[in-house]
């Protein structure tokens, strides 16, 4: 691993980043010297728009796997590489390719309309109709075709508002996201008595519990347009910290407070955590860990991501 102070390293990684004709993507999760570096900083939906327009010969991916995952899908000519290769996801880790499958096999009367969220293996996303994120769920729920039950994987807490706010009915998978299910109706309300009046906002992947608190639910990018609208000087951030730094830097003024937990005064992904700026600057060295599949896995999977992208222009 490359030892540098980090001042150099940022000048070392922006010297690759232009001998590799190298782009750097960044989800709003990741460390603020990764933010601060990127090309594009946003959240899931707008990276897959980034990631398909590129004309970059690599994308180095600071996010988890999957969206990486996703770059590679829909544009398999590029290198795509992932500073950490361990970066993964509690919800994509919450549905394992095989138990769908057999679930859809036992249940193959129903017709389910799959619709899967991006925080989902290849896998998945093959076996599905449509993919969404939490910043077009409510559109591509609304898409949905009316003659056919809805099979809504693997974020029980996003489909159960999805389904709220569109009014469809749905099946849920089991699944959640360990960083945002750690924020609880207590230790929310007790943040709001410490500020009062100040606007939450908070991210779908919450609690009905927790979302019931918040002004308005949304993706991370759709927080920055909300922070930036409100006239209050506090507003509560209910998401990963990481958001706190992006938030910083758009909405400056503000007095940004990050939703805390039971336990701690923010939450926390480790898997967002892992990418680190050497990390960064070894995979444009290396152009490993490089994220590669099968062709046919790839295409199956492609098609449910294009079809979302349609439904989001
Ligand atoms: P966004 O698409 O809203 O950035 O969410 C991604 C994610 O992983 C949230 O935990
Ligand atoms: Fe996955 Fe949750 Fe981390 Fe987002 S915050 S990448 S949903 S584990």
């Amino acid at each position: 691993m490359v030892q540098l102070a980090s001042t150099d390293l940022r000048e070392e990684i922006l010297a690759l980043k232009e001998e590799r004709n190298a782009v750097i993507l960044a989800h709003n999760y990741q460390i603020g010297p990764i933010q601060d570096i990127a090309d594009y900083v946003g959240d899931s939906l707008g990276l897959s728009f980034r990631a398909r327009e590129t004309e970059a010969e690599v994308i180095a991916f600071c996010g988890v796997h999957f969206m990486a995952e996703t770059a590679k899908i829909i544009n398999p000519q590029k290198t795509v590489v992932l500073p950490d290769k361990d970066a993964g996801c509690s919800l994509e880790e919450s549905c394992p390719v095989d138990e769908l499958d057999a679930f859809l096999k036992e249940n193959v009367e129903k017709n389910y309309y799959v619709i899967s969220y991006i925080n989902s293996s290849a896998g998945v996303k093959a076996l599905s109709d449509v993919i969404c994120t939490s910043g077009n769920a409510v559109k591509i729920v609304e898409s949905a075709p009316e003659d056919r039950p809805i099979l809504f994987v693997p974020d029980q807490n996003l489909g159960e508002w999805v389904a709220a706010q569109t009014g469809r009915k749905m099946d849920f998978w089991q699944g959640n996201c360990y960083v945002h299910v750690e924020f609880t109706r207590d230790s929310i309300s007790r943040i709001k008595g410490e500020y009062p009046g100040a606007p939450v906002v908070a991210h779908p992947e919450c609690t009905t519990a927790v979302r019931l608190l918040a002004d308005e639910v949304c993706s991370t990018e759709k927080m920055v347009n909300f922070c930036r609208e409100q006239t209050a000087d506090n507003i509560i951030v209910v998401t990963e910290a990481g958001m706190l730094h992006r938030l910083q830097k758009e909405v400056p003024g503000k007095n940004l407070i990050p939703g805390p937990t039971d336990r701690c005064a923010c939450s926390e992904c480790r898997y967002m955590k892992m990418n680190t700026m050497e990390k960064l600057y070894s995979c444009l060295d290396k152009l490993e860990p490089e994220i590669t599949m099968d062709e046919e896995l790839r295409k199956r999977a492609e098609a449910p991501i294009l079809r979302m992208l349609e439904l989001s222009e």
